[in-house]
């Protein structure tokens, strides 16, 4: 396993500071903006101000494909199969995904995010493996169809048609394909008050909002994140939500 392969973190620490809670990554501001915020404008500013993430994979996916490997080509093979990470970021996933041998198409709505991702692909000789696109999500999907589709909190105090969104995505599945959903369940516990504006919904809803015929519920659970402290230190747990789906039909 090389470097790249050895990216993905497996006990809680997580991609960056603290996922999806742009709070503990000091960035405050992001919860008290204008929900009519153009989402490029908001998405750019966060990014500007730094690295928010730490570059590795998030757990739950990790966790998720270790439980329950995907083989879609014999072992070995190069690329092991194709995978879309919608919502990037500074891609820890899909950096994590091109070690372990996938062919990936990395999505944001953040140039910059996205030139990030791409220079730390590039060190790590993963290149080649990786496709950055930006596109605005809820106006476009990329066309095409991935073994593996895989979203990972995509959640935003601007417009975002998240069920749609994963509508799409479920769309983009290559027959016998893969679609995993890592979202938030609730705020970290040191948070007082968590963010009004986020919509949060369960494993169960998100399974029920997206009824798909033909597929198979492979997980839909709940996954408590052990270790997210405070931008002060102030050590705390979040429960994260995990949906796993296989397109059987
Ligand atoms: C909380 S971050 C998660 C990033 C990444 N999945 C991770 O786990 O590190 C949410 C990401 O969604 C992206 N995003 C928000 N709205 C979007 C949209 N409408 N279209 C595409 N990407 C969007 C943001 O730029 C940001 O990178």
């Amino acid at each position: 396993m090389n470097e790249a392969a050895a990216h993905g973190d497996t006990a809680g620490h997580g991609n960056h500071a603290d996922h999806g809670d742009q709070r503990s990554s000091g960035r405050h501001w992001i919860h008290d903006v204008d929900p009519a915020t153009d989402p490029t404008e908001l998405w750019e500013r966060f990014y500007a101000e730094g690295e928010p993430w730490s570059g590795r994979a998030n757990p739950a996916l990790v966790d998720e494909l270790a439980e329950r490997p995907i083989v879609v080509r014999p072992a070995g093979s190069i690329p092991s199969g194709t995978a879309l990470d919608l919502g990037c970021g500074t891609g820890g996933d899909a950096i994590w995904l091109a070690g372990q041998g996938w062919q990936v198409d990395a999505v944001d709505i953040s140039p910059t995010a996205l030139a990030r991702g791409a220079a730390a692909a590039q060190a790590l000789g993963l290149g080649e493996r990786i496709c950055w696109s930006c596109h605005n999500l809820d106006t476009d999907v990329p066309a095409g169809s991935w073994d593996l589709v895989t979203t990972a909190y995509l959640h935003s105090p601007v417009r975002l048609d998240r069920e749609q969104i994963l509508r799409r995505a479920a769309a983009a599945v290559a027959a016998g394909g893969t679609l995993i959903i890592i979202g938030h369940l609730g705020a970290p516990s040191w948070m007082t008050e968590p963010p009004a504006h986020l919509d949060l919904p369960t494993p169960e809803e998100i399974v029920a909002s997206l009824d798909l015929a033909g597929w198979t519920v492979v997980a839909a659970r709940a996954v408590v994140v052990p270790s997210v402290a405070s931008p002060e230190g102030v050590p705390g747990t979040r429960t994260d939500s995990v949906v796993r789906l296989q397109r059987t039909g």
